[in-house]
């Protein structure tokens, strides 16, 4: 055992507040019980605002993003329907083998690793489509393995252009609560998260948003489903009940988790996010190295995924940060394992704790031989940190950055 805290800076999931571990240190309870639905139906009401969505369903399955993928995509198509995706990612790949492994036919545009959705490439599809037999674009709004955020709206926008009827489907697993996202102005129709990111709790929960137009296609949709058939939340939510046994305390940190959320104000988080996601860049600039992000525009809030030079071992360094250091950073996968290391900024943090993700990563590079100056991520860091912080009144002045 190592005396202090174990740093978590993988990009889910993130740091447990200690709000919503108390939350959840409860007894078991009944899930039946007559006042049970003035907690659940309050909790299906709030969740919207933190989705910014006014009418459709949120859904709650005991599970996780991937069960959330599955739940969106089988409730809605029907056997060979045609859905458009992009691959760019690990998880922008998984979701699309998710698809192809329940017989969907999917055109699958694969992107450079580094950039995000192909707007033009989608237009071309969607545009050359005149039978309307693409029923799904997909998108994968922050792609944690390569710290990329594609523009949903943009998406949209290319849909309305064209007029294309599809439904837009949106992984926002590493992204909803934490950076902006807008279900209803963006026209998003299934909006896919999970409990461990954003929300800040442990792994258990798939959260689902589902929009009216949406809710008309499962009616048609014919794909096998059972556990994550809508059919029977439909009919249990409404009264506040579940199809089947609740991830109850899951449940109850989630109200904690949107509490919190919505008192500190979803602009406030979304804003925070950048702040911590700044300062990561210019530690990273500071290193001399970059981002997998290969523009400023696909920059993550949430996630860097950070380049090492030619010759070492992304792996090595987060492997020797943990062994050595006691930090967790995320490797790199797949097609990018060895190539990068990623830290994850996002959920309950702070630039004090993500300086000590910063002062980590910095040592264990420095301890492959990775050329790097001490320091000089943190002091890059350190500065925006200081020049952005909110001004405190001390003793009646203003105390702002000097
Ligand atoms: C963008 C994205 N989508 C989907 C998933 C899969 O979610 P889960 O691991 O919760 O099943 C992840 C997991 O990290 C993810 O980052």
């Amino acid at each position: 055992m190592r005396p202090g805290n174990n740093a978590l800076f993988i990009p889910g999931p993130t740091n447990l507040p200690p709000a919503l571990r108390f939350a959840m240190d409860l007894p078991l309870e009944d899930q039946r019980a007559p006042d049970f639905p003035e907690f659940t139906l309050g909790l299906f009401r709030d969740l919207k605002q933190v989705f910014k969505m006014a009418d459709g369903q949120v859904f709650l399955f005991p599970g996780s993003g991937t069960g959330g993928w599955e739940a969106a995509i089988t409730n809605t198509l029907s056997p060979g329907d045609k859905v458009l995706a992009s691959r760019f990612g690990q998880f922008s790949h998984l979701w699309i083998d998710l698809c192809q492994r329940q017989g969907f036919d999917v055109i699958d545009v694969d992107v450079e690793w580094g950039e995000g959705v192909p707007l033009e490439i989608y237009a071309e599809h969607l545009m050359a489509d005149k039978a309307h037999e693409i029923k799904a674009v997909l998108v994968c709004h922050n792609e944690t393995a390569t710290g990329v955020t594609s523009d949903v709206a943009a998406v949209r926008r290319v849909l309305d252009d064209v007029g294309h009827p599809a439904l837009l489907y949106v992984d926002g697993v590493s992204s909803i609560a934490s950076i902006d996202f807008r279900m209803d102005e963006w026209g998003v129709d299934l909006a896919v998260s999970g409990s461990q990111k954003g929300f800040m709790l442990p792994a258990g929960l798939g959260i689902l948003c589902v929009s009216p137009k949406a809710l008309e296609a499962h009616k048609q949709a014919t794909s096998r489903r059972c556990y994550f058939d809508f059919a029977d939340h439909i009919k249990t939510n409404a009264d506040g009940f579940f199809p089947y046994t609740p991830a109850m305390h899951m449940l109850r940190g989630l109200r904690v988790s949107v509490d919190m959320l919505l008192e500190e104000g979803l602009e406030n988080v979304f804003a925070r996010h950048h702040r911590m996601a700044e300062g990561v860049r210019r530690a990273v600039d500071a290193w001399g190295l970059r981002l997998c992000a290969k523009e400023p525009k696909w920059h993550s809030d949430t996630v860097s995924a950070i380049m090492v030079p030619e010759g070492f071992d992304g792996n090595e360094v987060a492997k020797l940060a943990y062994l050595r250091y006691g930090l967790s950073l995320g490797v790199g996968l797949s097609k990018v394992q060895g190539k990068l290391f990623r830290i994850g900024h996002l959920g309950d943090l702070n630039e004090l704790m993500l300086m000590s993700a910063l002062a980590g990563a910095e040592m264990a590079m420095r301890d492959i031989g990775i050329p790097v100056e001490a320091g000089s991520g943190v002091a890059a860091a350190e500065e925006h940190y200081r020049q952005t912080a909110a001004p405190v009144v001390l003793e009646g002045a203003q105390l702002s950055a000097g």
